[in-house]
């Protein structure tokens, strides 16, 4: 099974075209010391280079018979099937718990509240997070068992997400689709200047651990399913600006056709400017454009019976006010919030890739 690289500029699983599978989980801290913390990065950091090799990360059947195995052993023989692991640090890391407020990013913080949001305490935030995608959904779950469980008496899982399908493109993949239908990730950013431009950091963090790095902005979003598959064709597609079998933006015919924003003859445009799309394309935004790198996700059914489904959004940018300015915009506006509540938010500065073996993410705060 495909193998992607662990060591190099930048960590894995940002412009990794996405893998079919995604858990995302977020960890508070209960380490009370700086030594502790640098164990768990330095344990992770080896643990993850393994992994992503598809190796155990230890004997899965050690000899002496009352020796506890080392790796869980669910993913033995499985190979990486192109798992990547992506680690990311939350504001919360940087207070003064450890000592680490000096090398907080310029202007990192929480989110601010934002309209269209409610928000449940048990999903936002996390001192830690780890992105895990896999095309086997079993490997990203045993990368992600086998972290928490090295690191448990330093670390407590906050919030978790399965993400059973993926919900964006990357740079030649089909275009796949969310949960209602619509192909998601048309106009994704998939070329090395957008890269350059809008994902990756370079001074402004003013940390040079950032340098290479990016910030994840990881939103629960949970769909109104039943409302939504009541909802006309017409006006699903008025909602999104593009028609749903072939994804075309409503002003053309064809999935990737330049969409047009503008009346045409005097008339109203084509797509409605309160459509997702024309809310958030970087023509109507001063040229902000983000990486999404969502999932479709389910936990079953809610209390009452009804699907409980969404996207989990998952975005890369070089800057959070990126997302920010995007969901201050839509969260008032968004003809789409009628069927979505985001429940889950969280955001973390992602360091840059590690150069080889022997260095740990976090490295330079001890
Ligand atoms: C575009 C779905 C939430 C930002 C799209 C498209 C769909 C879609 C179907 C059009 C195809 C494409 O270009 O990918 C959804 C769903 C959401 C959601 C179902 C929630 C459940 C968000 C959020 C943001 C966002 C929270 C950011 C704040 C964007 C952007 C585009 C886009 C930037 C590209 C617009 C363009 O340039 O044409 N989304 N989206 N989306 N969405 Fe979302």
């Amino acid at each position: 099974a495909l193998t992607e690289p662990f060591y190099g500029e930048h960590q894995g699983g940002i412009a990794t075209a996405p893998q079919d599978h995604l858990v995302f989980t977020s960890f508070d801290l209960t380490a009370t010391t700086a030594v502790e913390l640098q164990l768990v990065l330095a344990k992770w950091s080896a643990a993850m280079a393994q992994m992503t090799a598809g190796r155990p990360v230890g004997k899965v059947e050690p000899s002496r018979e009352h020796a506890i195995p080392v790796d869980t052993g669910e993913a033995t023989d499985l190979g990486a099937h192109g798992l990547t692991l992506t680690l990311g640090f939350g504001p919360s890391l940087f207070d003064e718990r450890f000592g680490l407020e000096k090398f907080k990013p310029v202007d990192f913080a929480q989110l601010p509240a934002m309209a269209g949001e409610s928000l449940d305490p048990a999903m936002t935030g996390g001192d830690l997070c780890i992105q895990a995608c896999s095309n086997d959904p079993q490997v990203a779950y045993h990368a992600v068992r086998n972290l928490a469980r090295m690191a448990r008496t330093s670390v407590r899982t906050k919030w978790t997400v399965l993400g059973f399908g993926r919900a964006s493109a990357g740079a030649n993949q089909t275009t796949p689709r969310n949960l209602m239908g619509f192909k998601d990730g048309t106009r994704n950013i998939t070329s090395d200047d957008d890269f350059a431009q809008h994902v990756w950091v370079g001074d402004e963090a003013g940390q040079p651990w950032m340098v290479g790095g990016s910030y994840l902005v990881a939103r629960k979003i949970h769909m109104l399913i039943e409302t939504w598959d009541e909802d006309p064709i017409g006006d699903q597609q008025s909602i999104f600006g593009r028609t749903k079998a072939e994804g075309a933006p409503l002003s053309g015919a064809k999935e990737h056709d330049v969409p047009n924003f503008h009346a045409v003859h005097g008339g109203a445009p084509a797509i409605p400017g309160d459509s997702h799309m024309a809310l958030a394309a970087h023509e109507n935004n001063g040229g902000t454009k983000i990486l999404r790198r969502g999932y479709n996700f389910t936990d079953g059914l809610d209390s009452v019976g009804r699907l409980d489904a969404g996207l989990m959004f998952l975005s890369f940018q070089k800057d959070p006010e990126q997302f920010i300015s995007l969901q201050r915009k839509m969260g008032k506006s968004d003809r789409l919030n009628e069927y979505i509540r985001h429940v889950g938010s969280g955001v973390f500065a992602v360091p840059a890739g590690l150069p080889a073996a022997g260095s740990y993410y976090g490295k330079e705060f001890f």
